[in-house]
């Protein structure tokens, strides 16, 4: 089953870039062929964190130059990164017209792919959140600092009341203690169902690790560098979670097409 997750927060700096190195990194050493996007079209560090240089630029695509296909870089066996393209402003500052359009040519790319993950860029502005509802999965990224889930309140609020999303799926990082931390989120959890048509589902708590900074620092994904430990074990748990997720019923990338705009892959 071909799947298109979503990564986002609303607040920056909660973990998402390294949450879908490691999540993707995860899946391609089971094989399964994997695309990352990165969302974050003005300042994204997907290639930074796994150690690639991006090459493409979005001219080059939106002028029909090279496809979509073509600007993904492989990072490893069965890993490909759609890399932030280089010399543009974020994604939401494309035009309408434009934003379909890539949005059209990420949808012919996922056939390529088991996986498509997409690393959404932080904030609450219109491009983030339609890319976001583009999705078959929803992973909302949170820590449990109000300023952290009242940011992912509102994404699931917008997402919930714009694009009909039912389902989130809730990672939460850097906790200091799991069990303090726990009873916060479950909290949050309640109210938030209990405020919107939503059903959210926790599928993974993660101490703060200093180990995912050093990780950045060598350009290498954590699991790949420390497999054995905890963080590791737990990224795999998630991986397993959204497997066995449902995808959400006319949701995807196709659902957002207006037919009378009539678009075809530039290449
Ligand atoms: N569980 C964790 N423990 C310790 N540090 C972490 C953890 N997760 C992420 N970090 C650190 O937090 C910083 C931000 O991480 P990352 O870039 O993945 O966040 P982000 O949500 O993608 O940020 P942005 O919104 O700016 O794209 C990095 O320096 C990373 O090392
Ligand atoms: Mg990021």
């Amino acid at each position: 089953m071909k799947k298109v997750i979503s990564f986002s927060s609303g607040k920056g700096g909660v973990g998402k870039t390294s949450l879908v190195a490691n999540l993707g990194m995860l899946w391609a050493n089971q094989g399964k062929k994997t695309l990352l996007v990165d969302g974050d079209w003005a300042l994204g560090k997907l290639a930074l964190t796994l150690g690639v240089k991006p090459q493409w630029a979005i001219n080059d695509v939106l002028e029909g130059r090279i496809s979509l296909g073509e600007a993904v870089q492989g990072v490893s066996e069965h890993l490909s990164l759609l890399a932030s393209p280089s010399g543009i402003l974020g994604f939401e500052e494309l035009s309408e017209l434009h934003r379909t359009q890539l949005f059209y040519e990420i949808d012919a790319l996922q056939e390529d792919y088991d996986l498509v993950l997409i690393d959404h860029s932080s904030g609450l502005h219109g491009g983030v959140i339609q890319f976001a509802a583009a999705a078959h999965q929803h992973v909302v990224v949170t820590t449990a600092e109000p300023t952290s889930y009242m940011d992912a309140y509102a994404i699931m609020k917008i997402l919930s009341k714009r694009f009909k999303v039912r389902n989130f799926q809730l990672i939460i990082t850097m906790s200091q203690n799991l069990s303090e931390t726990q009873k916060i989120i479950e909290r949050f959890i309640d109210i938030t169902q209990s405020h919107l048509d939503v059903k959210v589902k926790e599928i993974g708590h993660f101490l703060f690790e200093p180990k995912v900074a050093e990780s950045l620092r060598q350009q290498k994904p954590l699991v790949s560098l420390y497999p054995e430990i905890v963080f590791s074990q737990k990224l795999s748990k998630v991986c397993q979670s959204l497997e066995s997720s449902p995808i959400e019923k006319g949701s995807g990338l196709k659902f957002f097409y207006s037919d009378n705009l009539n678009l075809t892959p530039t290449r």
